[in-house]
């Protein structure tokens, strides 16, 4: 199944659920041009593979998640232009993740600061390890976060939260993260990986046609007024009622067994 070749990602599948982890640990896994790019793969390999029904993008060791973009990389970025290229090349890459067909969970294992946080924040659900700290510090190089940041956080936990992460530089635990909104889910982190998978388990359940439409109604609720968003409901209920899922779906509840979903 697995066709695609990664440069700083290793991609395990197990029962159709994809793990993408990032190992640049020496960096603690700091986001490279070639990281993005990797990113921007996997989002189209599970977008277009049949076989996978959710993802779980994590880092590598036990100190990181992701501790931003290659600051490196960013040092070297000296022009306006190249500024600009960077920033919506990687917006690209974050929305297109956000808005993938199949659900996505992000474990967030340690540090998880400036493009780190931005890919978490485009991910469904976030679970964070007592150790995690979430945070973007861009404001300290006197750059801001030029992935999405600015806007997923201030949609994610409010404009008052994003205003004190990116204008005060301050920074949340796991815990701090979870009592903010900016997590499901702590817990300590040797049961991180196995709580994710939980996470995930229970939605590949679901009609995958179902989780598909309702993620993309709930993603378009941020940019839509509600009246517009009701009728995206409706047209995708309407779709959703002439699949052979709904059928599965609602004879198994009858028939007193579990459904098996062909997502058709
Ligand atoms: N980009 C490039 N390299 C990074 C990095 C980043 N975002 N974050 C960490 N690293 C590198 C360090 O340079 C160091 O490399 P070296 O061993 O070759 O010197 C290695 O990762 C380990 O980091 P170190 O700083 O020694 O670990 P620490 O435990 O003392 O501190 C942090 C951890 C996360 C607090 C610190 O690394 C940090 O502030 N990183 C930058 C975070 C940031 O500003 N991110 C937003 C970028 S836009």
């Amino acid at each position: 199944m697995q066709d695609v070749e990664f440069k700083h990602f290793k991609l395990e599948v197990e029962d159709g659920i994809a793990i993408f982890t990032i190992c640049r640990e020496d960096k603690l896994n700091a986001l490279n041009p070639d990281a993005w790019d990797d990113i921007d793969r996997f989002s189209d390999y599970i977008e277009k593979n049949d076989g996978i029904k959710a993802a779980i993008i994590t880092g590598s060791g036990d100190k990181a998640f992701i501790a931003g973009a290659d600051i490196g990389g960013v040092a070297s970025m000296d022009t306006l232009a190249a500024i600009h290229r960077t920033s919506s090349d990687t917006q690209v890459v974050l929305t297109k993740l956000e808005n993938n067909r199949k659900p996505i969970v992000a474990a967030i294992n340690g540090y998880c600061l400036g493009g780190g946080f931005e890919l978490a924040m485009a991910c469904d659900i976030r679970i964070v390890s007592e150790n995690a700290l979430l945070g973007l510090p861009e404001t300290n190089l006197g750059i801001l976060p030029g992935a999405g940041g600015t806007q997923r956080l201030a949609r994610i936990a409010g404009i008052g939260v994003a205003k004190q992460m990116i204008l005060m530089g301050i920074q949340y635990t796991g815990q701090e993260a979870v009592a903010r909104n900016l997590a499901a889910m702590c817990v300590p982190q040797d049961q991180l990986m196995a709580t994710a998978k939980k996470m995930v388990v229970r939605m590949t359940r679901k009609g995958p046609l179902g989780l598909e439409f309702a993620k993309k109604a709930i993603n378009m609720s941020l940019d839509t007024d509600e009246k517009t968003g009701m009728y995206i409901e409706r047209l995708s209920f309407a779709l959703l009622l002439g699949t052979e899922d709904k059928k599965e779906g609602t004879n198994a509840f009858l028939e007193k067994r579990h459904a098996v979903f062909k997502g058709r």
